[in-house]
């Protein structure tokens, strides 16, 4: 190819790679804006002995930068902010301050150092006690006030990791993380790898941090604990890699495509039947339906055709099928009455779809919705919390 012909077929291959990315559609990611971050949190702080009160006050700016971007305390004109609650603990517990603690910004910087206790005498420190009294904390002013259906967390930044019999942590943690609690962990090393480890055994997964660990690390993960599906009837979506901002729910109520979407639209806010843009997302969906009690392997997603094309239907209007079509043999059928979508798997054959009826074939359905993060704030009026 002479390099005249490249010129002249620059322009089409530039227009050809701007269609691609106006209208292939794309899995919605969880919002990723520390100014919108609603949580209600407990910074649990070992100040034994050995952390000393420069490594308190490093902690301290730490955690400030990580949280200084955020909308502190309670706001009744905007839901999407974050309570912070303090505890620290050696050999026993303090709660420095309570989740409703009006902290003040300093040009926009948080300084949590001077409601720190200082450096204790004690050498001691059990973080089983940091974290009881931070749970304690959480249940008293969080669960069963008008913020239960924030997502909490606690963040335990320790040197030491002590606790064995009636003074271990595991079990706390344990009973904490089935509440929903996560747990964060950012380990301050004091030369040995040994307590880095032995503080993950207390943290929810991938959850576990070093002291070295960047603030923007921190402050994805997070981002990632404030995405979260509206109730445990949906299921986020989640690759090896990745959590989306998309939660899915399979119902086992053999409807009709119609009587389906209308169901899925009533089912939470702005919820629609599930789309399915890429092969792991339909691998996912099949995993969870296997899963759903008595439900068969066939089930209505939102494929519509309008004037021959066909369509996801989607809260914000429709987006046009992409480049992942899973359509089986024989499919779509060119039959003007079977307009919408589904999906089956017959015996030892992979997931595909067909097209049916939009007021005939009945079989259960799959819904979709936004997960609750920071771009989409989750009303406590609109569910079962
Ligand atoms: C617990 O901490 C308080 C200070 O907050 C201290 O006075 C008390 O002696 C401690 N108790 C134990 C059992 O260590
Ligand atoms: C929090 O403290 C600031 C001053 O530090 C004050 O202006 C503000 O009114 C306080 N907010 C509440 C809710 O008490
Ligand atoms: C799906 O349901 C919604 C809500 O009831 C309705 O507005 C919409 O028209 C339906 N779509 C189709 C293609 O029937
Ligand atoms: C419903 O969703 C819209 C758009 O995402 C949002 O603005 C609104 O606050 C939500 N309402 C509730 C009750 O969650």
């Amino acid at each position: 190819m002479t390099s005249s012909k490249i010129m002249n077929n620059l322009p089409l291959i530039l227009i050809g790679v701007y269609s691609i990315l106006a209208t292939f559609p794309v899995e919605r990611k969880c919002g990723s804006n520390m100014e919108n971050l609603w949580l209600d949190v407990v910074l649990v702080v070992d100040n034994s002995e050995g952390m000393t009160n420069d490594g308190l006050a490093a902690i301290s700016s730490k955690l400030a930068s990580i949280f200084s971007p955020a909308q502190i305390g309670t706001n009744p004109s905007n839901s999407k902010t974050t309570r912070i609650g303090m505890v620290t603990y050696n050999s026993n517990a303090t709660v420095d301050a309570h989740l409703n603690h009006n902290w003040s910004k300093n040009d926009g910087m948080l300084d949590f150092y001077p409601m720190m206790s200082k450096i204790s005498e004690d050498s001691t420190s059990f973080v089983k006690y940091g974290l009881q009294a931070a749970q304690d904390l959480l249940l008293s002013e969080s669960y069963g006030s008008d913020r239960s259906h924030y997502k909490k967390m606690i963040i335990v930044c320790a040197s030491t990791y002590k606790g064995t019999g009636k003074d271990d942590p595991v079990p706390v943690a344990i009973g904490v993380k089935a509440r929903g609690i996560k747990i964060l962990t950012i380990a301050y090393d004091q030369g040995n790898n040994k307590n880095v480890e032995e503080l993950a055994r207390i943290s929810s997964p991938g959850l576990s941090f070093k002291q070295d660990a960047s603030i923007k690390q921190i402050q994805e993960a997070l981002l990632e604990v404030n995405c979260f599906c509206p109730s445990t009837k949906w299921h986020q979506y989640r690759t090896p890699y990745q959590s989306y901002g998309t939660c899915i729910q399979p119902v086992n109520l053999p409807s009709t495509w119609t009587a389906a979407n209308n169901s899925c639209h009533y089912l939470w806010n702005n919820s629609y039947l599930a789309s399915e843009f890429t092969p792991e997302k339909s691998q996912f969906i099949i995993e969870i339906v296997k899963t759903t009690d008595k439900m068969d392997d066939a089930y209505h997603i939102g494929l519509l055709r309008i004037d021959g094309e066909w369509y996801w239907d989607q809260p914000c209007g429709r987006v046009s099928v992409g480049n992942y079509e899973n359509w089986a043999y024989n499919f779509p059928s060119q039959s003007e009455d079977l307009s919408v979508g589904m999906a089956f798997k017959a015996i030892g054959d992979p997931l595909k779809w067909k097209n049916v009826e939009p007021l005939w074939q009945t079989s259960g359905y799959v819904c979709e919705t936004a997960a609750c993060d920071t771009d989409n704030y989750c009303d406590a009026s609109f569910g079962d919390y």
